[in-house]
C-alpha cells in the first residue's frame, strides 16, 4: 500500500449527537480534513476537532452541475491523499447513502493503491424511521431517488411505504437548480396516482439539523404535493394504498415441503429404536 489515505465519515444530521466515536476520532487524527456538511454550524463544529477543515460549500453554485460540483471535490480529496496524507471527508448523513462523491473516491483511491474506506453515520433515513414509526420489516420499504423514479420505467409496490428522495428537485434534469416547482411536481403526482387514489395521505419530512430544531412532519393528501412546501432537505413518504395480498401459490409449494419434512421425521421414528431397548439388546448380547 502506498502511503497516504482516505476515510469518509457521516457526521449524522442532527449537529453533535449523531456522529460515531469511531469517526470524531478519524476527523482528529486526519492530516486535512474535508467537510460537505449541510451548514456552516456544523463546519464550525468539526473546527473545533481539527484545525484543517476545508469546506466543499463554495463548489456549489445554482445554474451549475452538480455532477461539476462532486468531480471537483473528487479531485480535491486525490490531491492530498496523493500527497502522502491522511485525508479524512465528512459527509452529512450517512456518507454511503444518496451520495456520489463519497463512494466514488474511494473507488478512485483503492485503484491507485491506496487505503481508502467508509466509516457510517446516521442518515435522514434512520431519523425517518424512528420520528415517522415505521419499520421497514413490517410490510417493505421502497427508496427512490424522486427524479430516477419520473425519468425510468420503474416498479413500485403499493403494498409497501414509497420513500422519495431529493422531492425538492423531482423533475430536474440539469442537475443545477436548487429547487423545481409544482409543473414538475404534478408530473410526479400524476405518475404516482397510477398506483394511488389521489386523497391518499403522503408525508413530506425534514428532520432537524440543529438540536433546538424540531423535525418538520407535513401530512397532506398526494394532490396537494403541487402547492407544498419543500427544500433541499425534504424527504417524501408514500404510505402503502393496499394490504399485502397472500402469494397463495408459493405458500403451497412451502406447505407441500413442510408435510414431506414431516411425514419422514415421522416414519424415521418409527424405525427409531428406543433408547431403553437398544440399551437392554447391547447388555444382552
Ligand atoms: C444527497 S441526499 C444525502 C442524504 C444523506 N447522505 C443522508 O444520509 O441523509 C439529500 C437528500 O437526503 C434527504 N435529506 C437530507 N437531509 C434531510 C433531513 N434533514 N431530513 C429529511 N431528509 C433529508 C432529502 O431527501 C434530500 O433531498
Amino acid at each position: 500500500m502506498q502511503p497516504g489515505s482516505i476515510v469518509i465519515v457521516g457526521t449524522g444530521i442532527t449537529l453533535g449527537s449523531h456522529i460515531s466515536p469511531l469517526s470524531r476520532s478519524y476527523i482528529e487524527n486526519a492530516d486535512v480534513v474535508f467537510a460537505g456538511v449541510a451548514d456552516g454550524i456544523t463546519e464550525l463544529w468539526l473546527k473545533e476537532m481539527h484545525p484543517d477543515v476545508r469546506s466543499f460549500a463554495p463548489l456549489y453554485a445554482e445554474g451549475k452541475s452538480r455532477h461539476v460540483t462532486y468531480q471537483e471535490m473528487i479531485d480535491l480529496m486525490l490531491v492530498e491523499v496523493r500527497l502522502g496524507k491522511k485525508v479524512v471527508c465528512a459527509f452529512y448523513g450517512h456518507p454511503g447513502v444518496f451520495a456520489y462523491a463519497p463512494h466514488k473516491v474511494i473507488e478512485l483511491a483503492r485503484a491507485e493503491g491506496y487505503t481508502a474506506h467508509m466509516e457510517p453515520g446516521i442518515s435522514s433515513a434512520d431519523c425517518l424511521h424512528a420520528e415517522l414509526g415505521i419499520d421497514p420489516g413490517k410490510v417493505g420499504c421502497q427508496y427512490f431517488e424522486a427524479s430516477q423514479y419520473m425519468f425510468y420505467q420503474r416498479n413500485i409496490d403499493p403494498t409497501a411505504y414509497l420513500v422519495l428522495w431529493q422531492v425538492g428537485i423531482a423533475g430536474d434534469k440539469s442537475h443545477a437548480r436548487f429547487a423545481t416547482g409544482g409543473a414538475y411536481r404534478q408530473v410526479l403526482v400524476d405518475l404516482l396516482a397510477e398506483h394511488y387514489p389521489l386523497h391518499h395521505e403522503v408525508i413530506l419530512y425534514e428532520a432537524a439539523s440543529l438540536p433546538f430544531q424540531q423535525a418538520r412532519i407535513t401530512h397532506l393528501p398526494l394532490s396537494a404535493l403541487p402547492d407544498a412546501e419543500m427544500n433541499l432537505k425534504t424527504t417524501m413518504v408514500v404510505p402503502p394504498a393496499r394490504k399485502l395480498e397472500k402469494n397463495l401459490q408459493v405458500l403451497a409449494r412451502l406447505a407441500a415441503i413442510r408435510a414431506a419434512e414431516l411425514e419422514a421425521e415421522a416414519s424415521a421414528a418409527e424405525f427409531e429404536v428406543p433408547e431403553g431397548e437398544y440399551q437392554a439388546a447391547e447388555i444382552s448380547n
